[in-house]
């Protein structure tokens, strides 16, 4: 068998052999949410902070390098130990380039803005200047802050003066963790209480992992309140793999004939598991082995098998906990029997691409027939094979790593670039999809 990857410099050849399938283990690599908090807290924090099993990508770097500037400690981002040392919180002579990064500069804009007395800039590449800021100056403006940007304040290049902040009570109009983060993050330099409501809860690691480091987080109906003023303590943070990669060999294993893929580490915190649930009602052979809990957040080991899948309905509080994995979905939803409705989904509209157009157009190359509305996509899947064709990847990891998956068990060959967007939040992909490319029994 050639190989199926064929990596160049400025995109990625795909040919799937006749008699392919994919078999093996794969350790997932470890959570991109968990990792940029174990930095952030790190340094917030009193004492040395261990993380183990961090994500060694691009974003995660970001955050790294951007709290290296304003004064801390932090050894490379390796797969093995990494060392976060606070020190003196300075003001930076150099613009905080968060990269493709918008959990590192929401986040960030959180952190800073209550940091009286110090100036700060932040920007990003082109992707993430386009994207919207105001869903977190509007709450950290009502708490005092003072932030200025392009387009009315709205996009990056952005400048914050740091402020003494005053607690909110904020009703988000959107599920996004990043909104709630940027206020939590804002609230643990106020004097009294900062909440957080959402109109469906969103991920959580901020909440697990403050209240690890010795943060008083309570819930009360729904809404998550926070005790300002508490000095956090340094920690052993060890990150699980990430349930956003691990969704690549989900959909991968499912839809490809004989496949049986073993993923090790996968973190099932209930915030991200609707991926699983959501492949199980499609029909997918998945089972979860040795579930256990480590460092406040809850592991399992996940075996999938192929099977024949069914369209599905997915919508309401169910897509912020699958967000990220939109994108994957669609391409099982493609290998399904009839049709898979998406909708209440408008926020992939402003992701590193607009992940909806993205999906629509390139499953429509490969010959599926796919709708598009404002909020989402129906897919009309198993109508015809795909058929291999030139893709665009609009340079977004995880579209990137979507359309390979549906490549893959395309007929005949594709070329999809630009390919070094995986380094985002997943620098091995392409090594471990060659890995598990084993002809058929
Ligand atoms: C993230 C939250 C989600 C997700 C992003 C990472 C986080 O974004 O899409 O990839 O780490 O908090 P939103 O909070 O904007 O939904």
């Amino acid at each position: 068998m050639s190989p199926p990857i064929q990596l160049t410099p400025a995109g990625v050849h795909i040919t799937p052999p006749p008699n392919l399938t994919l078999r093996g283990i794969v350790a997932v690599p470890g959570d991109k949410s968990i990792s940029h908090r174990a930095l952030i807290f790190g340094c917030l924090a009193q004492g040395t902070t261990t993380i183990t099993g961090i994500l060694p990508s691009a974003d995660p770097q970001s955050t790294a390098q951007c709290l290296r500037d304003l004064g801390h400690d932090i050894t490379p981002l390796t797969d093995g130990e990494v060392r976060v040392q606070p020190g003196e919180w300075q003001e930076p002579q150099q613009v905080l380039d968060c990269g493709n990064s918008g959990t590192t500069m929401r986040l960030l804009l959180g952190l800073l803005a209550g940091r009286a007395g110090q100036f700060f800039s932040l920007t990003g590449d082109d992707s993430l200047r386009g994207r919207p800021m105001q869903r977190v100056i509007t709450p950290l403006s009502q708490m005092g802050a003072q932030i200025w940007g392009r387009k009315g304040g709205t996009r990056a290049p952005l400048a914050v003066q740091g402020q003494l902040l005053q607690p909110i009570a904020y009703d988000s109009p959107i599920a996004s963790a990043q909104v709630k983060s940027a206020i939590l993050l804002a609230g643990l330099g106020c004097e009294g209480m900062t909440q957080v409501q959402e109109p469906a809860p969103s991920r959580d690691h901020t909440e697990r992992m403050l209240r690890a480091f010795g943060a008083q987080i309570t819930w009360k109906n729904g809404t998550v309140q926070l005790q300002g003023g508490a000095q956090l303590r340094g920690q052993t943070v060890v990150v699980p793999g990430d349930m956003s990669s691990a969704a690549f060999w989900l959909v991968a294993g499912a839809i490809t004939p004989g496949a049986d893929i073993m993923l090790t580490n996968v973190g099932v915190n209930p915030s991200r598991t609707g991926i699983l649930e959501v492949l199980e009602a499609m029909g997918a052979r998945i089972t979860c082995h040795n579930q256990r809990l480590v460092a406040g957040e809850p592991l399992a080991d996940i075996q999938v098998q192929h099977s024949a899948l069914e369209g599905v309905a997915v919508g309401g509080a169910l897509i912020p906990r699958l967000i990220d994995e939109i994108p994957i979905l669609t391409v099982a939803a493609a290998f399904a029997q009839g049709k898979t409705v998406i909708r209440d989904a408008a926020e992939l509209r402003v992701k590193e691409s607009d992940r909806l157009t993205a999906m629509a157009t390139q499953l429509t190359r490969l010959g599926a027939r796919v709708e598009e509305y404002p909020d989402g996509l129906t897919i009309h899947g198993s109508q015809q094979p795909l058929v291999g064709t030139e893709l665009h990847t609009y340079d977004d990891h995880r579209i990137a790593m979507a359309l390979a998956i549906a490549a893959l068990n395309a007929q005949g060959a594709s070329y999809l670039s630009p390919g070094g967007c995986v380094q985002i939040s997943y620098p091995q992909f392409w090594q471990t999809l060659q890995q598990l490319c084993q002809p058929s029994p």
